[in-house]
């Protein structure tokens, strides 16, 4: 006999819940196991029409249904929900909570939720919102393995998943996937400016940087080859490529790169102490 599938509440039915649902029940998980709460009525009847999902207004009443309950509001409205769950919610510290906020570190969650509470902490990125995403999970002593696996799997149909062993790692984590979109999107919008400079219109511009991207990224997750090999192997000796690689090492770009993730760690860091 297979088993029923274990179900899962969503508190906040934004965009990232909007692209877990989305690739939870298009990848064959029942929509009539996943609750979702918000305030507002658009995006659950949006949820409710598209992926035949349970939605309510009332937090709790989702939570309560729930063996795994996934918080996705707002950092700054997280105190309140879980006050309000531990509030109204009868034996909330059997169920698993997940938290996607970024910023509140673990130990918080046991001033709102109790001391027992099973904690886990998940960083998407925006990438997430299309399938794409590289998600860093961290989790408290209470969860157990067979929870760890199936957050894994939830996060898994959105993206790539990694577990890391505590908060240090996943700021830098979260300086490396969690900020790295923007670190592409700056490094691509230049080389989209150098080929409007020469002469490009910015649609094709963009077209070529988009789709090198694209490629280059691919081949690197196809390869075993490490990525300094194969920037080699894109540079024959005394070519144009050798002579713009030239141009970035003599920039030092691997000690911006270096400087610039630190830079984010320390804002990690000094964020976790806001809340
Ligand atoms: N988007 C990303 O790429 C990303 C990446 C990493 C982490 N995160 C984190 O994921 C969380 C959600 O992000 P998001 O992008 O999905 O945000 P979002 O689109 O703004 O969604 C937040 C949702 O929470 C709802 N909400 C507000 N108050 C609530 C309450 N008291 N109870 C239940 N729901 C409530 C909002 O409803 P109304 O609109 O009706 O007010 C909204 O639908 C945030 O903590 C964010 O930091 C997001």
């Amino acid at each position: 006999m297979t088993q029923a599938p274990r179900k899962i509440a969503f508190i906040g039915a934004g965009n990232m819940t909007q692209s877990i649902v989305g690739g939870m029940v298009s990848n064959g998980y029942p929509g009539h196991a996943i609750h979702v709460s918000n305030p507002s009525a658009a995006k659950l009847e949006q949820l409710q029409a598209r992926w035949q999902v349970q939605t309510s207004h009332d937090n709790a009443e989702v939570a309560n249904v729930a063996e795994v309950i996934v918080l996705a509001v707002k950092p700054q409205l997280m105190a309140e929900v879980c006050q309000d769950l531990q509030a109204r919610v009868p034996h909330l510290q059997d169920k698993t909570i997940v938290t996607i906020a970024a910023g509140i570190r673990l130990e918080k969650y046991a001033d709102y939720l109790g001391d027992s509470a099973r904690v886990v902490r998940v960083m998407p990125n925006t990438p997430s919102l299309v399938g794409q995403g590289m998600s860093g999970l961290l989790a408290n002593a209470h969860v157990s393995s067979a929870d760890r696996d199936f957050i894994t799997s939830i996060f898994q149909q959105v993206g790539d998943t990694m577990w890391l062993t505590d908060e240090d790692q996943l700021d830098i984590f979260t300086a490396i996937a969690g900020s790295g979109p923007a670190y592409f999107f700056e490094f691509m919008a230049g080389l989209q400016q150098a080929a409007v400079t020469l002469g490009f219109d910015a649609a094709e511009a963009r077209r070529m940087v988009e789709q090198t991207a694209l490629g280059a990224a691919t081949m690197a997750i196809d390869s075993e080859l490490e990525l300094s090999e194969l920037r080699q192997q894109v540079t024959s000796k005394g070519g144009s490529t050798a002579k713009a690689i030239e141009v970035y090492q003599q920039s030092q770009l691997e000690q911006i790169s270096a400087e610039a993730v630190l830079a984010a760690v320390r804002r990690n860091q000094e964020m976790a102490k806001l809340f």
